[in-house]
């Protein structure tokens, strides 16, 4: 089964998404980490993003439509979890046509939403190891070790656009562009919203529970 998971930054999706798409067997297919990637090895898609990244902006849709289609391509038919796109409706449409295109479908669509004052206090004390990507919270799920990650001893880092005033942004461009999205997949089969507000195991537990119908 494919399955879509959409909220607000902070909301869980990474970290819950990482931890479904391997019970499930999915692959987890994180546009913001795509296009991190794609930043850090410095492709012409990478270095068109930079900029709207670090401003908290979408990158522009051309690009990250052209991005997933290639990345879920590449999977050869193995299922897998959006994490992160679509992220607007123009987004969305272009999902639908693209998934009519290869006959592929989504089986579940998951709505996380949790309130602004936790999502703050999520994005602000997040960290992630530089070399295997795992991530930590300094209060929530710190590291044993300050500033090394406990799975492979890597360097743990802040997200750029992790800033109070990068992540307002983000927050602002959320309610304008992606918070649409509701209206736009609520009616369809499959769809499910969850209260993404409370510790990691419950949230994980409701998730689940909502893939498993
Ligand atoms: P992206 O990387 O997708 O960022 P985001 O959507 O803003 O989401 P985040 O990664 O910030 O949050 P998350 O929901 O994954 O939370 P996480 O699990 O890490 O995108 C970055 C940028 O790329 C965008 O701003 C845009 O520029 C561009 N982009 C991406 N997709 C695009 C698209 N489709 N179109 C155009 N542009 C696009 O959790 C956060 C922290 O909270 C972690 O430390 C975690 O440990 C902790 N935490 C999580 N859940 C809990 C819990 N229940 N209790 C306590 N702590 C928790």
């Amino acid at each position: 089964m494919n399955l879509i998971l959409f909220g607000p930054p902070g909301v869980g999706k990474g970290t819950q998404g990482a931890r479904l798409a391997n019970d499930f067997d999915m692959a987890h297919l994180a546009m913001g980490d795509i296009l991190r990637a794609a930043v850090r090895d410095e492709t012409p898609a990478g270095l068109e993003a930079k900029q709207y990244m670090d401003a908290g902006q979408l990158v522009p849709d051309a690009v990250v439509v052209a991005m997933i289609e290639e990345t879920i391509m590449a999977g050869n038919g193995h299922d897998f979890l959006l994490d992160g796109f679509p992220r607007n409706v123009s987004q969305a449409e272009a999902l639908d046509e693209m998934l009519a295109r290869h006959s592929l479908k989504i089986g579940r669509i998951v709505f996380m939403d949790a309130p602004k004052e936790s999502l703050l206090k999520r994005l602000c004390g997040r960290l992630i190891c530089r070399a295997c990507g795992f991530g930590f919270h300094r209060q929530y799920s710190p590291p044993l070790k300050s500033g090394c990650c406990d799975r492979c001893g890597g360097e743990l880092y802040q997200r750029d656009d992790d800033r109070e005033d990068v992540i307002a942004n983000r927050l602002e461009v959320y309610h304008e562009q992606t918070a649409p999205l509701l209206d736009f997949y609520r009616h369809r089969e499959g769809f499910t919203k969850i209260d993404a507000g409370g510790e990691m195991d419950a949230v994980y537990a409701a998730l689940k529970e909502a893939v498993n119908g």
